[in-house]
């Protein structure tokens, strides 16, 4: 492409970003306030910008500007009964009452037996220590210096696991009980507008297997754990989003929202404090929905609908609305168990693995990461954004396009996290599967990293990689702090292609002979602060 041809891409793409059509005056504070010429002269933007080059290395490579600390990783003690679990994903900052402090929850998606319970003969104890081990943490951290430690001392530390006692927030009762037994395969999450956390269980058939609706009988995958023969856990109880008060370690399980695949739940709050909540079902062919509560401050009620993108309609799912699915279904409650087939007969449009989701904080639209579908020979995903009608999140009509798209031209593959900073920068990570990376057409990616699409500056309208995983880890969960200096990101399942413990791929991060071990990481560093301008 000749420079004329790709300055002048840039340049619209900028635009498309909204930089070119939002007045000065309308951009938040922190975009407005940004004082470029001071950030330059503290550190030189214009070099350490170019980012790193793909990695195969077993590290974690962070661009120049950057280092990172290990907070905490698998098996650590956070307090004197309970340790920090396997498989770090999603990560968010809770601030306390001064900028010294604040609570941290960290999602556990899943345990590989082969580290947590290797070498233990199938027993109840052995399922009780792999059900221990996924969830979540409550973490509470303190400022030391510059850097965010965990305090150890603090009694809001706290595990929530796969045995941990759950109510449906819900006015019936599910498959006969109120409560379920544990959250479990948990992966994005969101924070809703009064400081809880949302965790959402994604790939819940691993654990109990799923219902076939017709026949009664439970699918079980072949590589489910052996759980089920311990308890007798039915599938409908997962595959919700969980809501965790992080000052308490209360949880619910928001039936109203819907039970699927779940991978983030990304709220933003109305003018009269309702809140909208965005959801993406992370399956081949799968939809992402909305969420509109009923009332401010709970997600107890609300009206469910799903994206027909074709339409650019928000399909509602309440049985009241849709004939269909009164001819389909006996309650509500049946249509949010078997969300996926009513949003199928409603016009749900199938999307290729629909993953997390942020709002634009410039444009206000909304961002959905789209990771890939294999089966349409679509490898690298695509960025999808949709506009809603007015710009108004309760409204039930909205224009859908591609915002960014994977591939080589971009330098990305597999869009997976998504987080804003305070310069409206979009970082990503990336999600190329253990048994596809550095293969076939995902060989010039080599490892998962994580990337920042650059907002303003001469770089604007850039991708440019940032961090390089170890070896089959995939980078999860980037959280930044309020102030912007401090990004949270977790390292998932480095290694986790090894044959055995003997044939280990991955010994992130200590080296030598060591184990691997899922890490939550502290990034700083100049490089952070200037990108943002702060
Ligand atoms: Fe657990 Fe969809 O990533
Ligand atoms: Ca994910
Ligand atoms: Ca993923």
């Amino acid at each position: 492409m000749s420079t004329e041809n790709k300055q002048f891409q840039r340049r619209s793409f900028i635009q498309f970003l909204g930089k070119g059509v939002v007045a000065t005056s309308l951009l938040p504070p922190f975009i407005s306030a940004c004082n470029k010429e001071a950030s330059r002269r503290a550190f030189n933007l214009e070099s350490a910008i170019k980012g790193i080059l793909p990695s195969d290395s077993d590290k974690l490579l962070l661009s120049e500007g950057l280092d990172y600390k290990v907070l905490l990783r698998f098996g650590d003690k956070i307090s004197k009964r309970d340790t920090f679990g396997f498989n770090c994903d999603y990560t968010a900052f809770i601030p306390g009452k001064t900028s010294e402090d604040g609570v941290l929850w960290v999602n556990h998606e899943y345990v590989d037996p082969m580290f947590v319970s290797n070498g233990m003969s199938k027993s109840k104890e052995r399922a009780d220590k792999e059900m221990y081990n996924i969830g979540g943490s409550i973490l509470k951290l303190k400022k030391s210096g510059a850097q965010w430690k965990h305090d150890p001392s603090s009694s809001l530390n706290k595990r929530i696991t796969a045995h941990t006692m759950i109510p449906f927030n819900w006015p019936e009762k599910i498959k006969g009980k109120s409560k379920a037994m544990g959250t479990l395969q948990n992966c994005a999450g969101g924070v809703t507008p009064w400081g809880t956390v949302l965790t959402c269980e994604e790939n819940y058939h691993s654990c109990y297997g799923e219902r076939d609706f017709e026949t009664g009988e439970i699918i079980k995958p072949s590589s489910m754990y052996d759980w089920g023969e311990y308890y007798d856990n039915p599938p409908e109880h997962y595959g919700w989003v969980v809501e965790v008060d992080p000052q308490t370690g209360e949880c619910q399980k928001h039936v109203a929202l819907g039970r699927c695949a779940h991978e983030c739940a990304t709220c933003v709050e109305l003018s009269d404090k309702r809140v909208v909540v965005y959801s993406g079902d992370d399956k081949i062919d799968q939809c992402v929905y909305k969420f509109i509560s009923d009332k401010p401050g709970s997600l107890q009620s609300g009206k469910l609908y799903v994206a027909n993108i074709e339409k650019g309609k928000w399909e509602s799912l309440n049985i009241d609305d849709q004939e269909i699915l009164k001819e389909n279904f006996n309650d509500q409650t049946e249509v949010l168990i078997r969300l996926r087939e009513a949003a199928k007969l409603v016009g749900g449009t199938p999307l290729a693995r629909p993953e997390d989701i942020e709002i634009d904080p410039v444009t206000g639209h909304v961002l959905i990461a789209l990771t890939n579908d294999v089966t349409k020979k679509n490898y690298y995903g695509e960025i999808l954004k949709i506009e809603e009608s007015e710009g108004k999140y309760d409204s039930l009509s909205f224009r859908a396009d591609t915002f960014l798209s994977g591939g080589e031209e971009n330098g990305f593959a597999c869009p997976d996290n998504l987080a804003f900073d305070n310069g409206g920068n979009l970082w990503f990570t990336s999600d190329i599967s253990g048994g596809a990376m550095n293969k076939g057409p995902y060989v010039s990616f080599k490892n998962n990293g994580l990337f920042v699409l650059l907002r303003s500056g001469e770089n604007a309208g850039e991708v440019v990689q940032i961090a390089s995983a170890p070896v089959d880890a995939e980078l999860t969960g980037p959280f930044f702090t309020p102030d912007g200096k401090t990004l949270f990101l977790s390292v998932q399942h480095p290694g986790g292609q090894s044959n055995s413990l003997n044939e280990l791929t991955s010994h992130w991060p200590d080296g030598g002979d060591s184990l691997p071990s899922p890490s939550v990481v502290t990034i700083q560093g100049p490089l952070l602060n200037a990108i943002q301008g702060i």
